[in-house]
């Protein structure tokens, strides 16, 4: 009997949405993994019983709380070879960034920092040298956002802007928001972020002793490169496809979606008209990669997630190979029917209203989800019958 109850309760922990269920589904899909093994007769649909364990995934905005405790390496531990290892104070102050992260939950407004002086002049010199490429090396949606983050959100050269006003301006734009990260997060765990369109944010700044010059993702790298796209809807959607891709993705294919993320959110190029852009925040966030990537140096290829989720990539030096979207909605489609090859026993939906994940797996959801979504094109079509 017990046995049975394992099978039942775990096969329903696995597929439903159910925020408590889901807290237990990694242990209980271990157990139906194994009991449905040894008792293959209490299985009435084998196939289900055989998917392996499914990794746990957040169902709520407010599970990404968890991540706060689970970073793989505290911000303010410095490798050997970083500018700022043998500087006791600059190791102070990336403690403190590092402790507002730690602390931090959903719903909270992100503390705001008083940078001192020798922060603002780096990132002076990094805002100052960067925009002067951007109106050349660009993609269009980055200079379209620029300005509006100037007018809105304090984006000068004399000022680091607070990542809470930056978030509630994304969140005004796209739903996007930021949120600080206290360390290095596990790619399952910072991809699981976009599919709330969550962005996990450091806040610190690089060593004032090498201002061009970061190992490391810093305040500059966020609110340079990866902000002004996660203002764009189209490029937001696209980011959100690769999170939603990720949620319960077994771990050979999260390497495969980091990748993909790495060569675009990070190191993408885009077509427009006839010309090649950049819109990877890896590459607005630098001066030096910004010229080269579109030169006739680095190796260019089509985005293809089949292809570039198996590159391999240095992250020390420039990139040898960068792919090309044709554009942000045909690089969605794509993701999306990569993700269709995931082997997920469900697919997964955003719900904006509730901001949770829905787990679609059987019939009547999926049905549920054709009215909702003939309810909207109606909603649409009914103007244009006007206008017609
Ligand atoms: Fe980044």
């Amino acid at each position: 009997a017990s046995c049975l109850v394992f099978v039942t309760v775990s096969r329903f922990c696995c597929f439903l949405s159910c925020h408590f269920v889901s807290r237990f589904c990694h242990f209980l899909c271990h157990c139906c993994h194994f009991v449905s093994r040894f008792c293959p007769f209490l299985c009435n649909s084998s196939n289900d019983c055989y998917y392996p364990a499914v990794p746990w995934f957040p169902n709520d905005i407010q599970d990404l709380d968890r991540f706060a405790n689970q970073i793989l390496s505290y911000g303010s531990e410095l490798d050997a070879d970083h500018p700022g290892f043998t500087d006791p104070v600059y190791r102070a102050r990336r403690k403190e960034f590092a402790d507002i992260a730690y602390n931090y939950r959903h719903g909270q407004t992100i503390p705001r920092v008083e940078y001192t002086e020798e922060e603002r002049a780096t990132w002076g010199i990094v805002f100052k040298e960067l925009k002067t490429l951007y109106p050349t090396h660009a993609c269009r949606e980055h200079n379209r956002v620029f300005p509006l983050l100037e007018k809105y959100c304090g984006y000068r050269q004399d000022n680091i802007p607070q990542l809470e006003d930056v978030s509630r301006f994304l969140q005004s734009c796209t739903g996007f928001r930021l949120r600080p990260v206290a360390g290095l997060l596990s790619s399952r765990d910072f991809l699981a972020g976009l599919a709330f369109r969550v962005f996990h944010s450091t806040q610190y700044i690089r060593h004032s002793s090498k201002p061009t010059y970061t190992p490391e993702p810093d305040i500059c790298h966020e609110l340079l490169g990866h902000v002004p796209l996660f203002a764009d809807p189209s490029f937001a959607q696209f980011s959100q496809e690769i999170g939603l891709a990720s949620l319960g993705a077994p771990d050979e294919y999260i390497e495969k979606l980091a990748t993909v993320y790495w060569f675009t959110v990070e190191f993408g190029l885009c077509k427009q008209g006839s010309e090649i852009k950049a819109y990877g925040a890896g590459l607005l966030s630098s001066f030096g990669e910004l010229q080269y990537c579109l030169t006739d140096e680095p190796k260019v290829l089509p985005f293809d997630p089949d292809k570039t989720s198996l590159q391999k990539y240095p992250i020390t030096e420039y990139q040898p190979v960068y792919f090309v979207a044709e554009s942000f909605e045909d690089a969605k489609e794509k993701v999306r029917r990569f993700a269709a090859t995931i082997p997920r026993p469900f697919s997964v939906r955003y719900n904006p209203y509730t901001q949770s994940i829905e787990v679609l797996d059987n019939t009547q959801q999926l049905r549920n989800l054709a009215d909702s979504i003939n309810s909207k094109h109606k909603t649409i079509s009914s103007p244009l019958v006007d206008f017609v």
